[in-house]
């Protein structure tokens, strides 16, 4: 908003998210994500914000079959610009896979270059949420990388210092730093904790560490062979209804009916049963719920760490494949 109000463009404040996206529990990154359930307590204070459809392949919005695809929901972008007015628009936020609120959901190729050639006829910006995804969770440095699509910014946390230390960051276009300094300004945007140097020397050492030991090749790697393995415990569980993710971020989401994806009732409380099944039996998941429409859906997130084995993703299935029994023979049958 500032480097628009910068240029003489002060209209342009909305910033249009995604249904089903995760940004954060600020008001902002609640208004911006799209998670039905976590934004309902705070519905009254929520400043402003758009939405498009999410880009999801198991339970596409448009209600078209998945592949082939041919990404329209993209298009919504341009509409909603289109009735909002491109003069009021600043950006375009999304999760290039959205992890917490729709399990890795990951989008069709094509889908991003169609967001950057709307955002660009439009000038927007596009912001890229990479909090999850970045610093070689899926394979590659960011997971825009997948499909060679730029972001104006990417907003980054998580991986950046391994876990070690609470780090987050910003990545800027130069152009846009630059239009913003050549006013001989910065961007107003201080918080106490900003620049802390223990937490930045933490990140530059996970950084140094992952590159030493080509921890991203691993995440591509071992992370194409985790995807195997989970689609594989598709033929010992029915609740198995899609398996999905990129790299080192993979997603199980847990269904009533393979047939037609029905979820479970919310009261089965499935997601949780089978997050606290897997750790009980020494496996960390992410449950996550309200997959389907923000209130209905169960999933389970994987994120292990990028030095992860191939025999320690075995272990891993191992323990899920046992969970999803127990919890399986405990849901009422009816
Ligand atoms: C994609 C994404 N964006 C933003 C956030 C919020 O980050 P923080 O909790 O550091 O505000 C999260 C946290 O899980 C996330 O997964």
């Amino acid at each position: 908003m500032q480097y628009h109000r910068d240029r003489g463009k002060s209209g342009k404040h909305v910033v249009i998210g995604r249904w089903g996206g995760y940004h954060g529990s600020t008001l902002a990154g609640l208004a911006w994500g799209g998670n039905a359930g976590r934004r309902l307590p705070y519905s009254a204070a929520l400043p402003h914000a758009e939405h498009i459809p999410p880009c999801f392949p198991y339970r596409c919005w448009l209600g078209r079959p998945c592949p082939p695809c041919d990404c329209s929901c993209a298009d919504h972008l341009e509409r909603v610009i289109g009735q909002v007015g491109a003069e009021n628009v600043a950006a375009f936020v999304a999760e290039p896979v959205v992890g917490a609120t729709l399990g890795a959901a990951v989008p069709p190729p094509g889908y991003f270059a169609r967001i950057r050639e709307n955002c660009d006829r439009h000038d927007v910006l596009f912001i890229a949420d990479e909090v999850m995804t970045g610093f070689g969770r899926t394979g590659r440095a960011f997971a825009l990388d997948h499909w060679a699509v730029a972001p104006d910014l990417i907003a980054c946390a998580k991986g950046i210092a391994g876990g070690y230390a609470p780090l987050g960051a910003v990545l800027v276009k130069p152009e846009i730093v630059g239009e913003v300094r050549r006013r001989g300004k910065s961007f107003v945007i201080g918080h106490t904790s900003a620049g802390n140097p223990l937490s930045c020397a933490t990140g530059a050492a996970v950084l140094r560490y992952v590159l030493d030991h080509e921890l991203i090749a691993n995440a591509a790697a071992t992370g194409s062979y985790l995807g195997d393995r989970l689609e594989g415990l598709k033929t010992r569980h029915a609740m198995i209804g899609d398996v999905r993710g990129l790299g080192l971020l993979g997603g199980v989401e847990l269904v009533r009916d393979r047939a037609t994806k029905r979820p479970f009732p919310r009261e089965w409380q499935v997601a949780s049963r089978a997050g606290a099944a897997t750790l009980e039996r020494g496996l960390v998941s992410y449950p996550g719920t309200g997959t389907v429409d923000g209130a209905l859906g169960d999933h389970l997130l994987y994120a292990p760490p990028l030095t992860i084995t191939r025999e320690q993703v075995d272990e891993l299935v191992a323990i899920l494949d046992e969970s999803l029994g127990a919890v399986g023979e405990s849901l009422p049958s009816a």
